[in-house]
């Protein structure tokens, strides 16, 4: 996206219909007219102001996922971007945090390690649907350390948001639900406490794309950005070779050093940055990035066609980067439970045994202090922490497994786990959140307050 002037951004977040499936236009709700909405470059340390207006039938709200942003421009859930005549008419969920405006200016800061940051919409009880029915973007943050490394880059570097999504007959998205959240219809509720999945695989709103890439190194910067699908990245050439996949990052930037997989286990929200080498594949074959969870086309996600020899000058260092915090001696430790639970007389999923209520504060924290939290869960609930980003300490009482290098904002439990991360709550003061990132499930209750003080 180019800025209107130097670090200033404008998005319309406005209906659009929009060629996903080959001949048939979607209508979508977008940031200006594109799904994936557009993509904001930016440099750390400069501070970026995007001013949304919405031209959309509901009231939205912008979250900066990744973001160590201030709490006037974090995207509280019912700090809203009203449509026009939308106050005249519906009773607001938090008439003190509502701000009567059709459009609102984001400031960020980006005084932050660079990374693979995301955009999306984040409106109490309605971020699902919002964000399956297309209000989605990415958002790179770079410097120049980074930059000097010799990753691949350029054409070589290739951001991919990969969202499952299902599609009626019409071409129309199909969502349970659309007028209404699933918090409040029991029977639909019941039917999606897993989550709403899609049997199309969008990988930068394309289905199931194909890929020219030259026989060389290429960053792939993965997000996954479902409503509620897990993903089992592997790479697979035609011949059945499994290329390695060499983790660079995490959600929040670059590891100290690579950690290679042959497979990459990917929650909703995760980021991963991967390093997949096309040398010594045949020309004129493919690369598969498969999904070792799904079965029939779910478990397709894109293919490489490697259209060339080339030469290749990029390189993955052995230190990646020296300015991982690395914590020590917190001033407390908390427990909190992802679990299931009764909201509404139904089922519904629950932190710590309450639905989120944006008149509560759940924890408090002092700017500056160290805690660790220990993460209970029942099924799968990729954790996700506003404002801070940690490191995984233990996952079910051993040490972190391969993939929870590095630093991350997004942990990913797996069913009856509990994980142990460490964090540092410090850059603002102001009311944030936690909360499931299965964004059923956080649209079902499970969030949570935190109060930085
Ligand atoms: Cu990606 Cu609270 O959100
Ligand atoms: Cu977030
Ligand atoms: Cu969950």
């Amino acid at each position: 996206l180019k800025p209107v002037a130097p670090g200033r951004y404008e998005i319309t977040q406005r209906v659009a219909e929009v060629e996903i499936l080959p001949g048939i236009r979607t209508p979508l709700w977008t940031y200006g007219g594109t799904f994936p909405g557009p993509t904001i470059e930016s440099r750390r340390g400069r501070p970026v102001t995007v001013t949304h207006r919405n031209e959309l039938p509901v009231p939205t709200v912008v979250h900066l996922h990744g973001g160590r942003t201030p709490a006037d421009s974090d995207g509280y859930p019912t700090d809203l971007v009203l449509p026009r005549d939308w106050a005249d008419h519906h009773p607001m969920p938090d008439p003190r945090a509502v701000r009567t405006r059709l459009t609102r200016d984001y400031t960020f800061p980006l005084d932050q390690r660079p990374a693979l940051l995301w955009y999306h919409d984040h409106r109490m009880d309605f971020t699902a649907p919002a964000t399956w029915r297309g209000l989605a973007g990415l958002h790179i943050v770079r410097d120049d350390a980074e930059e000097a490394l010799g990753l691949p880059s350029g054409a070589r570097e290739l951001p991919l948001m990969i969202a499952d999504r299902a599609f009626a007959a019409d071409g129309t998205l199909d969502y349970p639900s659309v007028d209404a959240t699933l918090r409040d219809r029991p029977g639909v509720r019941e039917s999606f406490l897993g989550g709403v999945l899609g049997d199309v695989v969008l990988v930068n709103g394309a289905p199931w794309p194909v890929h020219e890439v030259d026989a060389a190194r290429y960053r792939l910067r993965i997000l996954n950005a479902s409503n509620a699908r897990h993903y089992e990245l592997e790479a697979l050439t035609d011949a059945g070779r499994r290329l390695p996949l060499v983790q660079i990052g995490a959600d929040q930037g670059l590891l100290a050093a690579p950690v290679t997989h042959a497979a990459l286990p990917l929650g909703p929200a995760e980021r991963y940055d991967v390093v997949v080498d096309f040398a010594g594949v045949p020309v004129g074959s493919r690369v598969r990035l498969v999904n070792r969870l799904g079965s029939g086309r779910t478990a397709e996600v894109m293919a490489f066609v490697v259209a060339r020899g080339a030469r290749d000058g990029s390189r993955v260092p052995a230190v990646l980067s020296t300015d991982l915090p690395s914590w020590d001696s917190p001033a407390r430790v908390r427990e909190f439970s992802f679990r299931a639970g009764q909201v509404n007389g139904g089922h519904g999923w629950l932190v710590d045994g309450l639905p989120f209520d944006p008149a509560r504060t759940d924890v408090t924290v002092p700017l500056g202090d160290v805690e660790v939290w220990r993460l209970v869960a029942d099924v799968h609930h990729p954790v996700h922490l506003h404002l801070a980003g940690f490191r995984v300490l233990s996952r079910g009482g051993r040490p972190p497994l391969p993939h929870d290098a590095g630093l991350k904002d997004t942990i990913s439990l797996r069913p009856g786990e509990a994980a142990e991360i460490i964090t540092r709550f410090d850059g603002h003061r102001g009311r944030y959140l936690f909360h499931c990132h299965n964004a059923e499930h956080e649209d079902m209750g499970m969030m949570a307050n935190l109060e930085v003080v």
